[in-house]
């Protein structure tokens, strides 16, 4: 939700601030804007739309600053307009502020700060922030302190009378080639090489630059300029940080020659699964994580495990669900963390309970790992993003290594996270002895095996591309799927849905015909998953009641199927049903890719949606 990005240093901060903002995109994309200093002055060129917008407003190439603050912005408070835009200025011009997160107590601060003769020119919450900020100014203007530690004063004190989450960036004309920044429950992350610092929401966006990063934590605040950043505490104590070197390449953050980066996603999962394996798992060797060390006395405590998480990361924990019951024989819930945080859930220090995040930044997700901590539960966060917010909250963090996640629709995350999951189950039966050595092994060959399979799988996607262009103009559409495969329904369903809005419903396919059915009608597509042995029969005759109702068929399947009258059948490597997903899933990222592409939609940023969701 928003991506802010600064720069200072020697170069024309103009091309840079858009470049990063480019990166961040997929964050939002209802407005942007950038601030610089030109000739003294703050210089404000915003406007709805996409980034791009910016590089050709009038003046754009003559602005000279060589640092700058920019955003862009996925619209909370207030329609998606220019006056709404960001960068936004306090009345007086002299502070000019970035936002991304929500202010909560907006309407109150807005009306002391009219009270105190501030007018207010948009409906955003931002706007309170740079006005705060020049009310504590003038509150310690004649404090014996330098210009930056009164500005920086004011800025701690204003975000000490906000409610809510933010990572704000402040540039004032009164300290050139300064930026101030802070965080609270938002992403910031300061990129630095010699002779020049960078600002974003994320890592990948500053790559291209750098491999050092500061990864601010919440209430911190830095001041920066190109040689030096100072960060402080909100008792304005100034202390040192460790830089984090980051592993990830900047072509990972790049197309590579894919048309989107959804596709490209999709065709990086062999390689994704791999790095998530990593060295966790081997055949006739336990299996180990760097950072997790459960003990058998511990984890023989455990009574319930939840698994808490949004949209697609919940989906993958309703397969880690399934392995972990089975394999450990300890009940497992998994819950959305929206309903998870308010609904008061029995916790105690005999549950564990694992955080699924690929962002790590998911404002949900988050409160709900605090809640459970809270009430004495040990926490596990499953993140793709190193040192984000929720690897900061957990007591333990196992990451993906999924590589930068740009799409907006996930997909290699995904994958990554129900493997990460077969190895944490694998992990914790192993620990406990509680599933047979031979069925353990088994499961790790068949997790191994996974990246040729879906080399396999990708080789010919021609049947799925000719259903996509068959139904794209559909309005509805259903997924079905019994066990486990309902569970990838759902994923398939969710992928259709935020890439190409066409309604789609995921059933249980015994649920059908309690309700459901009565929409089934002539000429409907219905797509079926079948991969357990066991339910296969069963679903089979689900999907022949929609087609005596008149439906079209595609069934995802590795069963041989001797009799069928499907209409497509798309054919995937077998594997161990726990981990069926892993494949039965590409067809379903595949279809909704195409049918989007069908309908000339923006795959990687579709409508309404932003990558990492930091808003409730
Ligand atoms: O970053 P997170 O994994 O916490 O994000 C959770 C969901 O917002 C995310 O999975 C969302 O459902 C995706 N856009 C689905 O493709």
């Amino acid at each position: 939700m928003c991506g802010i990005i600064g720069y200072v240093g020697n170069e024309k901060a103009n091309n840079i601030l858009i470049d990063g903002l480019l990166a961040l995109e997929y964050r939002g994309y209802d407005s942007a804007g950038i601030a610089t200093l030109e000739n003294g002055i703050i210089s404000v060129m915003k406007d709805k739309g996409r980034v791009k917008n910016i590089l050709d407003l009038d003046g754009f190439d003559d602005l000279e600053s060589t640092y700058g603050i920019a955003h862009t912005r996925w619209a909370t408070h207030g329609k998606p307009c220019k006056e709404n835009s960001h960068p936004h200025c306090d009345n007086s011009k002299t502070f000019s502020v970035v936002h991304n997160g929500i202010i909560e107590n907006y309407n109150e601060l807005r009306n002391f700060l009219t009270d105190n003769g501030y007018t207010f020119y948009s409906e955003t919450d931002t706007e309170v922030i740079p006005n705060l900020i020049h009310y504590y100014y003038n509150q310690n203007k004649n404090e014996n302190l330098s210009v930056e530690d009164k500005i920086l004063k004011a800025t701690i004190s204003a975000t000490k009378d906000l409610k809510g989450s933010y990572a704000i960036e402040v540039i004032s004309p009164l300290i050139p080639n300064t930026i101030i920044v802070a965080r609270k429950d938002s992403p910031l992350v300061i990129g630095t090489k010699e002779g020049a610092n960078h600002v974003a929401s994320d890592i990948p966006a500053l790559l291209r630059y750098t491999r050092d990063f500061y990864l601010l934590d919440d209430n911190e605040f830095a001041v920066i300029t190109k040689d030096d950043i100072k960060f402080y505490n909100q008792n304005m104590e100034n202390y040192k940080k460790d830089i984090k070197n980051i592993e990830w390449d900047a072509a990972a953050a790049e197309k590579n020659g894919f048309e989107d980066f959804m596709l490209k996603e999709i065709y990086e999962q062999p390689n994704s699964i791999r790095e998530t394996i990593g060295s966790r798992l081997k055949l006739n060797e336990k299996c180990s994580f760097d950072s997790l060390n459960l003990s058998k006395e511990y984890l023989s405590t455990i009574n319930k495990i939840y698994i808490v998480a949004c949209g697609t990361a919940m989906h993958a924990g309703l397969v880690g669900k399934n392995i972990i019951e089975k394999l450990c024989n300890i009940p497992t819930i998994v819950d959305i963390a929206s309903e998870f945080r308010y609904r008061d859930p029995i916790i105690d220090e005999k549950t564990l309970c694992i955080y699924v995040s690929q962002s790590g930044e998911t404002a949900d997700t988050i409160a709900a790992l605090k809640l459970a901590k809270s009430k004495g539960a040990k926490t596990i966060a499953i993140s793709n993003v190193i040192g984000s917010s929720i690897t900061r909250e957990a007591d333990y963090t196992v990451y993906t290594h999924a590589g930068p996640e740009i799409a907006v629709a996930s997909t290699k995350a995904y994958t990554s996270q129900v493997v990460l999951f077969a190895i944490l189950g694998l992990y914790f039966a192993e620990i406990l002895g509680s599933s047979d050595i031979s069925t353990l092994e088994n499961l790790k060959k068949d997790i191994l095996d996974l990246p040729s399979k879906i080399n396999e799988l990708l080789e010919d996607t021609s049947l799925i591309k000719e259903f996509a262009d068959k139904f794209y103009k559909e309005k509805d559409m259903f997924f079905l799927g019994r066990g486990v495969d309902y569970t990838v329904a759902l994923e398939g369903s969710l992928k259709l849905k935020e890439i190409s809005y066409i309604h789609s419903e995921a059933y249980a396919s015994g649920e059908l015909k309690h309700g459901p059915i009565a929409l089934i009608e002539d000429g409907i597509a219905v797509i079926s998953i079948l991969t357990d042995e066991d339910l296969v029969k069963k679903s089979i005759s689900n999907i022949q009641e929609v087609i005596t109702r008149g439906a079209k068929t595609l069934v995802i399947t590795n069963q041989n199927l001797d009799y069928n009258n499907f209409d497509y059948i798309i054919n995937i490597p077998s594997t161990n049903p726990l981990i069926s997903p892993i494949l039965s899933v590409v067809p379903l990222q595949l279809l909704a890719y195409y049918i989007s592409k069908d309908k000339g939609l923006d795959v990687d940023k579709p409508r309404n949606l932003a990558k990492s969701v930091t808003v409730e």
